[in-house]
């Protein structure tokens, strides 16, 4: 399968995973062939893209790290949180349904634990106005397995998926004319907003590991950050962990003021950021286990191949195994061949190709 933008979907196509809603219902099953109408009311909706399948994939299945149903549940479960401020008591509204979420938590857990294959390959999708729910649970998960990779035991992941899965509950207290601000902020907004953090403090005093995390996830490792400037290991190891998960899973949202960076461009970020926003500790496990290019990617490389990505190898994000489709005189393939790039360093990606530039060179692709 691979993820295509909502504007190349085209009737016929199959749908490779489902389409969830922002309760958590399916809008659409997988393998349900996509119809005009169906067409129409994605775009509605704006979704911004589908995961179909594709026979140029074939044999290659692209799972998420937690089941379907698992993410689902868990997004409406975080929704319940994030009334909180709703309540007259909000302290004792979260405090009340801790037990749900850390179910919830510990089923994440105990799914990444009996996994062996976390490559983080799928870019959720997530319809306008879900940003908030569908990013803690992506925070969640990714500090998950960032936490695994960093040794940390069983017990210690389950108090770090609460803080994580919570981590912007304070947002619960500031104003939906701030939150839903089409344009962008101005300072005293801003100000305003940064505000979560301390209330996110107040709202889980009950659970100090979990408070931590609300407190300290805008906290930076050179101490640039918010609201107290702390620096180094002053900031719970947690909290640092859940940070970097939150900055990549924000950064490849589209926001009402910019476009999503894709996933390469995103894990530059990371990976540049040694030490100034992130200890090199925390980076590196946090690059262990996510592609840079997600399998059905069609990459360019530095000798002008092109071909489609098949996976990535754990620990070599930017070295995906390859069927290349088209030679260095972009003459398509008889036979496709497959690479591992970890194998050829001198091989690398120069840039990901658009569905619109990908969809030219495919008219003339022997199927
Ligand atoms: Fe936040």
């Amino acid at each position: 399968m691979r993820r295509i933008p909502t504007t190349f979907l085209k009737p016929g196509m199959c749908v490779a995973r489902p389409l969830y809603g922002s309760a958590g219902q399916v809008l659409l099953q997988r393998n349900v062939r996509l119809t005009h109408r169906y067409i129409a009311q994605l775009k509605s909706l704006g979704v911004p893209f589908l995961y179909i399948e594709d026979n140029l994939l074939d044999g290659y299945r692209v799972d998420d790290v937690i089941a379907d149903e698992t993410r689902a549940g868990a997004v409406l479960r975080v929704r319940t949180m994030v009334n909180a401020m709703e309540t007259p008591n909000p302290v004792a509204y979260v405090s009340q349904r801790t037990k749900e979420v850390s179910r919830t938590v510990d089923a994440i857990v105990d799914e990444l634990l009996r996994q062996r294959e976390l490559m983080v390959n799928l870019t959720d999708i997530r319809l306008e106005g879900d940003y908030l729910f569908g990013h803690s649970v992506n925070v969640c998960v990714l500090a998950l397995i960032t936490g695994i990779t960093y040794g940390l035991n069983k017990e210690q992941l389950k108090q770090l998926g609460l803080g994580a899965i919570m981590l912007d509950v304070g947002m619960s207290a500031i104003p939906q004319t701030i939150l839903r601000k089409p344009t962008l902020l101005t300072a005293p907004e801003f100000e305003e907003v940064k505000r979560h953090a301390s209330a996110g403090y107040e709202i889980l005093s009950a659970l100090p590991e979990a408070r931590d995390v609300a407190h300290e996830h805008h906290e930076r490792y050179d101490g640039s950050g918010y609201p107290h400037g702390k620096q180094g290991n002053e900031i719970s190891l947690y909290a640092q962990l859940a940070s970097i998960c939150d900055v990549y899973d924000a950064v490849t949202a589209a926001r009402v003021h910019r476009s999503a960076y894709p996933p390469h461009e995103a894990l530059e970020l990371l990976a540049g950021s040694g030490n100034s926003s992130f200890s090199l500790q925390v980076i590196a496990a946090f690059l262990e286990n996510v592609a840079a290019y997600p399998t059905g990617s069609i990459v360019k490389f530095s000798d002008n191949r092109i071909g489609i990505v098949l996976s990535t190898p754990r620990g070599f994000y930017k070295y995906p195994r390859v069927r290349m489709l088209y030679d260095e005189q972009e003459q398509p393939y008889r036979v496709p061949q497959v690479i591992n790039t970890s194998d050829h360093p001198t091989l690398v990606v120069s840039r990901v190709l658009s569905e619109a530039e990908f969809a030219l060179y495919r008219r003339g692709l022997i199927s």
